[in-house]
């Protein structure tokens, strides 16, 4: 069980918070670079309780750096880009992507007054059509080498999305396997790609048996989940899925389903009380077949990334489809029904409040992960998964599966057999 205490430091995020300390020993995106086009606007962004503007420079270059100007506090998203950097609109003070001023062009000529304000920046990069940046002290720690960051363009469909509850409560959705066979399921069978090892789908699965087993294993990046369903005559159906440190999850989603690629999701705290999810999907195999993402972007989200089904229109519950079309009654896009499951427990959801059952193991290992890493940082070292030494970049061991088996193979060495299989696929 969580206490009240416990609660406090796994959900607050802003500065100065021990959850915040701990967060800000990680890289988090920021932004899609389509959201940033070189000569763009820059872009107001929270992020960790933080208000910051992302913006590039008239050479490229990205800068995050606190929205308030440092002269007179006027808001630096409305600045001007030229010259080198951001230049304020009040009165002119010009900053580049380090927070160094440049320019102060209403102070007397030989001030060195400029020389002395440093505004607040944060360190950026970009990769794989997504910026990311870094909130804590120096040094930053390596970028992580995720499989998902070298697929192609053509391979990969990212998405960000606004959700209105704390980043904890709507990770751990992720890495609640049981759900599956209740949330999200389609009230008539539907016609989907069999999973490897069978010639059924996964859905099939979900349906005949609802009470998956579970298992977790710590490891350095988090904590490994299996989930294991009956598969009849042809062993067993083994989902593994993977809470990463310390905000995100590699799930099936569609392109694992059929053992090609997977899906992640990286929860960014907002504030606490919203976060931004941010979604990598890919498949290492063939290129993602857009329509069938964009089919439901076009109906369920606006264009600034919200769902159209929300809490203020009680997602748009349809009392009738429940008979005939999903479990929910709010359609067939999967996010919303997470949304509602998430969101609906309020802003913070009191953890005091729950009683955990068997199917709740994989939160539980995943909130001590989080609780073991915001002590450590408070004890001045590492938490697990904060790469230093680009020798220790390796994150091969991350590995989602949606695979029958046969009932004597192992399912905890099973994942071995894939790391290869990844390693071989992913493009140079
Ligand atoms: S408030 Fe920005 S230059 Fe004065
Ligand atoms: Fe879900």
């Amino acid at each position: 069980m969580v206490s009240r205490a416990e609660n406090e430091l796994l959900t607050r995020t802003g500065p100065g918070s021990p959850g915040g300390d701990m967060m800000r020993r990680y890289w988090h995106p920021v932004a899609l670079s389509e959201e940033l086009p070189p000569g763009g606007a820059p872009r107001p962004i929270r992020i960790l309780s933080e208000d910051l503007v992302l913006f590039r420079d008239d050479q490229g270059r990205l800068g995050l750096v606190e929205k308030l100007c440092p002269h007179r506090c006027a808001d630096l998203s409305f600045g001007r880009i030229e010259d080198g950097g951001l230049r304020c609109l009040y009165h002119g003070w010009l900053f580049d992507i380090n927070g160094r001023c440049l320019d102060q062009p209403a102070e007397p000529p030989d001030s060195k007054y400029k020389d002395e304000v440093r505004h607040t920046a944060y360190k950026c990069i970009e990769r794989a059509g997504m910026i990311f940046a870094y909130l804590g002290k120096d040094p930053a720690p390596v970028f992580p080498e995720y499989e998902f960051l070298g697929a192609a363009e053509e391979n990969r469909f990212l998405v960000r999305t606004s959700l209105e509850c704390n980043w904890l409560q709507a990770l751990e959705g992720n890495i609640d396997p049981s759900h599956l066979s209740y949330l999200h399921k389609p009230m008539a069978p539907v016609d989907s790609r069999a999973v490897p090892g069978s010639d059924k789908s996964a859905d099939a699965y979900y349906r005949e048996d609802t009470r998956p087993k579970l298992e977790i294993e710590r490891t350095n990046f988090g904590v490994r989940n299996y989930s294991i369903r009956n598969a009849g005559d042809k062993g067993k159906y083994l989902r593994i899925t993977n809470f990463i440190m310390p905000n995100k999850a590699a799930i099936v989603g569609n392109e694992g389903r059929v053992g090609q690629g997977y899906s992640l999701h990286w929860h960014v705290p907002i504030d606490d009380e919203n976060n931004m999810r941010f979604d990598f999907i890919f498949n290492r195999a063939r290129p993602i077949d857009r329509s069938r993402y964009n089919k439901h972007h076009e109906t369920e989200r606006t264009p600034d990334g919200r769902h159209v089904r929300n809490r203020a229109n009680r997602y748009l519950q349809d009392r009738e489809l429940m008979k005939t079309s999903n479990y929910t009654g709010m359609g067939d896009y999967f996010p919303v029904h997470d949304a509602y499951a998430t969101e609906s427990m309020g802003p913070i959801v009191d953890r005091t409040k729950e009683h955990l059952g068997s199917t709740d193991i994989c939160i539980v290992a995943a909130r001590r992960a989080l609780l073991n890493a915001i002590a450590a940082v408070e004890q001045g070292n590492d938490p697990i998964h904060v790469i230093r030494r680009p020798e220790d970049n390796d994150c091969s061991n991350i590995v989602v599966v949606s695979e029958v088996i046969a009932n004597e193979v192992d399912h905890k060495e099973f994942w071995k057999q894939r790391v290869h299989k990844q390693k071989m696929a992913v493009p140079a």
